[in-house]
C-alpha cells in the first residue's frame, strides 16, 4: 500500500511551552511510524517545535506564507523567514485563508509558485462550501481552484505539490464526509490532475481529506483508493487522537 500523508495543522492554537510538549508526545508516538508525517503550528512556535523535531521523521509546516519575498508587507512572513527557521513544507489557500481572510485563486497561486521557487513542499488546500455541495457544484468549484490554484506550476514540481480536499462544511464542525463522497471528489481531482499533467503525475500525487478526521472515522477514510492522506486540525491537537490516525 501507498504511503500515507498525515498532517498537523495545528492552526491558532497552542503557546510555546505547550507546543513543545505537544510535539514531544507526538514525536515519541509517531517514532516507529510507517508513514509521511508533518506538523504546522503557527509562526510564533515554528523556532521551537523545529528544536524538537530536528532529525525526527516529522516535517516541519507552516500555516501561510506572504506572496512576497521582502518589503513593506506589515504583519506577514515571507518564505525567507520560514526557511531560515527550518520550514519544510507551506499549507496555502486553506480554506479559512479563503473564506475569513479572502485570499483569491490568483494570490494563493502567487504564493505557491514562490513557495515551489523556495524549494517548499506544497499543501494546496481546496474545497466547496456547503451551499456549493447542495448546488451539486462540489467538483466544479475543487476543480476550478485546482486549475488556478496551480496555473504555471510545472509537471517538475508536482513532485512536491499535495492537494488537500477540505469540505468547508466539514472543517471544525464534527461532520465528515463520507469516505464514499470524500473519495469520489478525490477520483474528480485525479482527474484534473490528468487533463493536466498526465495519468503518472495524476497517480503519484497526494490527496489528503481534511474536515473533522478523527481516529473513529480515519481508518475507513484513510482505506479509500483515492485518499492519500489526512489534513487533520482538532485531532492534531493531542497526541492521543493524532497518534492513532497517523500511526494508520
Ligand atoms: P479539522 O480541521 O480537522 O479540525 O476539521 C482540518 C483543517 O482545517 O485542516
Amino acid at each position: 500500500m501507498k504511503k500515507k500523508y498525515i498532517a498537523g495543522n495545528w492552526k491558532m492554537n497552542l503557546k510555546r511551552a505547550e507546543a513543545v510538549e505537544l510535539a514531544k508526545s507526538i514525536k515519541t508516538a509517531l517514532k516507529d511510524g510507517k508513514n509521511k508525517y508533518m506538523l504546522a503550528p503557527s509562526f510564533t512556535l515554528i523556532q521551537d517545535v523545529a528544536e524538537v523535531l530536528k532529525g525526527s521523521n516529522i516535517l516541519l509546516g507552516a500555516q501561510n506564507m506572504c506572496a512576497e519575498e521582502t518589503g513593506a508587507f506589515t504583519g506577514e512572513v515571507s518564505p525567507l523567514q520560514l526557511r531560515d527557521l527550518g520550514v519544510q513544507v507551506v499549507i496555502l489557500g486553506h480554506s479559512e485563508r479563503r473564506h475569513i481572510f479572502k485570499e483569491s485563486n490568483e494570490l494563493i497561486n502567487t504564493k505557491v509558485n514562490l513557495a515551489l521557487k523556495h524549494g517548499f513542499e506544497v499543501i494546496l488546500c481546496v474545497g466547496e462550501l456547503l451551499e456549493e455541495r447542495e448546488a451539486g457544484k462540489a467538483e466544479a468549484v475543487c476543480e476550478e481552484q485546482i486549475r488556478r490554484g496551480l496555473a504555471a506550476v510545472s509537471s517538475k514540481d508536482m513532485e512536491r505539490l499535495t492537494i488537500a480536499y477540505e469540505p468547508v462544511w466539514a472543517i471544525g464542525t464534527g461532520k465528515t464526509a463520507t469516505p464514499e463522497d470524500a473519495d469520489e471528489i478525490h477520483a474528480s481531482i485525479r482527474l484534473v490532475l490528468k487533463e493536466l499533467y498526465g495519468e503518472e503525475i495524476a497517480q503519484n500525487t497526494c490527496i489528503q481529506y481534511g474536515g473533522s478526521m478523527k481516529p473513529a472515522n480515519a481508518a475507513d477514510l484513510l482505506a479509500k483508493e483515492n485518499i492519500d492522506g489526512g489534513l487533520i486540525g482538532g485531532a492534531s491537537l493531542n497526541a492521543e487522537t493524532f497518534a492513532p490516525i497517523a500511526n494508520f
